[in-house]
């Protein structure tokens, strides 16, 4: 089978359904149904590897490499992106991802960089159902954790993180400045992950339960993801809350803490060691 035949033959649906209000879409497990076909072979025009490769830099390898980091399990996997960078960078890496469309365009996008990915469909509120094994770092990347809208499946999913980190394991997770989305209104630098030129990336709705985005491309396709709008501060109190001892928190990839300025990320570094 060549690669065009494989990437149409994965999976059967093309097209989201919300139903007849969108809005009232606010259920951890649509996640499934929202990653499509359609949308998962879009993904990486979205995102543009090259542009993300460039504006996130070293910052995730520096992170795991100056803790003495290796075996690093990527529990948003999506469609590879973070995986086949830490895979080229020497990182033992495990690629998981609740969505298996997303696992199989992943699989595909490492072989085109000649790379194998180990691979495993797992949910993040019963990882250790289908991940074995314990890891040095886990990351939860590229604004994955605002697919939970429910608060017990976030402890939950954060408590399963906890459970497959080595003892002095980390959690690199990072999130949406949900702030100031809710409190001053969207604006982008239009730099980091979302970096494809002829996209866009923009809240169609906000209110304090529900971001629902709206992905538009240049053949005219657009896609919708419906999201929980994490404030910082409770993301950081729920790692606190399942036992992280020491929290980080970066803007936009700068190694400066995040609340100098606005960024459009943070990125919070949760270690379970207790700070000297
Ligand atoms: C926004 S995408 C990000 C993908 C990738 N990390 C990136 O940065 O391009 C979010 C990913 O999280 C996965 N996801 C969302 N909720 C999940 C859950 N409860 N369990 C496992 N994976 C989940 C989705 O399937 C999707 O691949």
């Amino acid at each position: 089978m060549d690669t065009d035949t494989q990437r149409r033959t994965f999976a059967p649906d093309s097209t989201q359904d919300y139903g007849e209000d969108p809005q009232a879409v606010r259920d951890t497990e649509h996640y499934q149904k929202e990653y499509v076909r359609g949308f998962v072979e879009k993904w990486d025009e979205l995102i543009d590897w090259d542009a993300r490769a460039q504006s996130e830099g070293r910052f995730f390898v520096d992170i795991l490499a100056g803790r003495g980091k290796k075996s690093v399990l990527d529990v948003a996997t999506g469609t590879g992106f973070h995986s086949v960078q830490l895979l080229k960078n020497g990182f033992d890496v495990t690629s998981a991802d609740g969505a298996a469309e997303m696992l199989a365009m992943a699989f595909q996008n490492a072989a085109d960089h000649d790379l194998v990915l180990k691979t495993v469909h797992a949910d993040w509120r019963w990882l250790n159902k289908d991940v074995h094994g314990k890891f040095d770092a886990i990351i939860c990347l590229g604004n994955s954790f605002t697919h939970l809208h429910d608060e017990n499946d976030r402890r939950r999913a954060l408590a399963e993180f906890y459970a497959a980190l080595k003892h002095d394991g980390i959690l690199i997770i990072d999130q949406r400045n949900y702030d100031g989305i809710l409190d001053d209104g969207f604006s982008t630098k239009h730099k980091y992950y979302y970096c494809g030129d002829q996209v866009t990336a923009e809240p169609e709705h906000v209110d304090d339960s529900l971001a629902r985005f709206k992905y538009t491309f240049p053949d005219g396709s657009e896609y919708f993801l419906n999201m929980f709008p994490l404030r910082k501060n409770y993301l950081r109190g729920l790692l606190e809350d399942v036992g992280f001892q020491q929290i980080h928190t970066y803007g936009d990839f700068q190694q400066s803490d995040g609340d100098e300025e606005t960024p459009d990320f943070f990125i919070h570094v949760a270690e379970k060691e207790y700070a000297e």
